[in-house]
């Protein structure tokens, strides 16, 4: 099996600038990946600028649909793919794609829960909806994302590392049962344990691994749009990630919310090399 790293800078799920550029500025700084990584285009789409609720909802459905279909090929012809984003939004893309052809669950590695919908966000920014979405809440043109319907079971997520979930976004958790290992629950009863029962539970079991990188220590990891204290340190994710790689039957992953803008040395581009190589050397053993 071979990987296949899709890089897509959406920043409209973000409204935020610089993530954009992520993809680009990874790919100068570490020119070995100029052909190894397909960049692909944002859609652009009319919007209605009314919609306060799902901003630049068309824009982000019809780039999301568009990597569904490169990432459903990538699976089809028997590789793994890897999405590079862009915002979070684009996970919707990437799960869609790989669901279509087998039954996944997903770990979702993040400070935030994006678990949000277009009635319960507080910022209506789409890189807060993915999660839900994938699980079938949230605007049709994003659920209904490559086909139609739900693409992952409710009961097939753990949320990991989360530190920041909105009060609406919270009671959808609850009421939906996510499972969900906060920072605080993670930190309490150590990395390791954690770590354990989440290897159980995707043991054997094909997993999307969505990893957003301000689920890192910002302190360890600065180019993040949107940063909130605490956190896995950096050796935690790669661990995380190397150790689901061996227990689960990973399908796919997303390394996403790279913004250079923010980024105040090279850490966090190294970081996100670390990890590719990481997933590279394990994949194609
Ligand atoms: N919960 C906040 C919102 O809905 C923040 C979401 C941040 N998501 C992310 N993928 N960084 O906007
Ligand atoms: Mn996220
Ligand atoms: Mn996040
Ligand atoms: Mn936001």
């Amino acid at each position: 099996m071979k990987t296949k790293i899709v890089g897509i800078p959406l920043n409209f799920g973000a409204n935020r600038c610089g993530l954009e550029f992520g993809v680009d500025n990874f790919i100068d700084r570490y020119p070995k990946y100029r052909d190894k990584i397909e960049v692909l285009g944002v859609e652009r789409e009319v919007e209605d600028f009314s919609r306060k609720n799902a901003k630049y909802l068309n824009t982000v459905a019809k780039t999301c649909e568009k990597l569904a279909v490169s990432i459903n090929k990538i699976v089809k012809d028997g590789n793994f793919p890897i999405t590079l984003g862009g915002d979070h939004a684009i996970a919707i893309g990437s799960i869609a794609g790989v669901s279509k052809e087998k039954e996944i669950g997903i770990l979702w590695m993040d400070a935030h829960g994006d678990m949000n919908t277009p009635e319960i966000s507080e910022s209506g920014h789409i890189h807060g909806m993915p999660l839900a979405a994938s699980i079938g809440y949230g605007h049709s043109k994003l659920v209904d994302c490559l086909y139609k319907g739900t693409k992952v079971k409710k009961e097939n997520v753990i949320l990991f590392g989360t530190r920041d979930i909105d009060e609406k976004e919270q009671e959808l958790i609850d009421e939906l049962g996510i499972k969900n290992y906060t920072w605080d629950m993670i930190a309490e009863m150590g990395f390791e344990k954690a770590l354990g029962e989440v290897k159980e539970f995707f043991r054997d079991r094909n997993l999307h691994i969505s990893f957003d990188l301000d689920g890192i220590d910002p302190a360890e990891v600065t180019a993040v749009g949107t940063p909130v204290p605490g956190g896995l340190s950096r050796e935690m994710g790669k661990i995380l990630v190397s150790e689901m790689i061996d227990t689960a039957s990973v399908t796919s992953i997303d390394i996403v919310e790279y913004n250079p803008i923010y980024e105040k040395g090279m850490e966090t581009s190294e970081y996100v090399d670390e990890l590719l190589q990481l997933i590279e050397k394990k994949i194609t053993l």
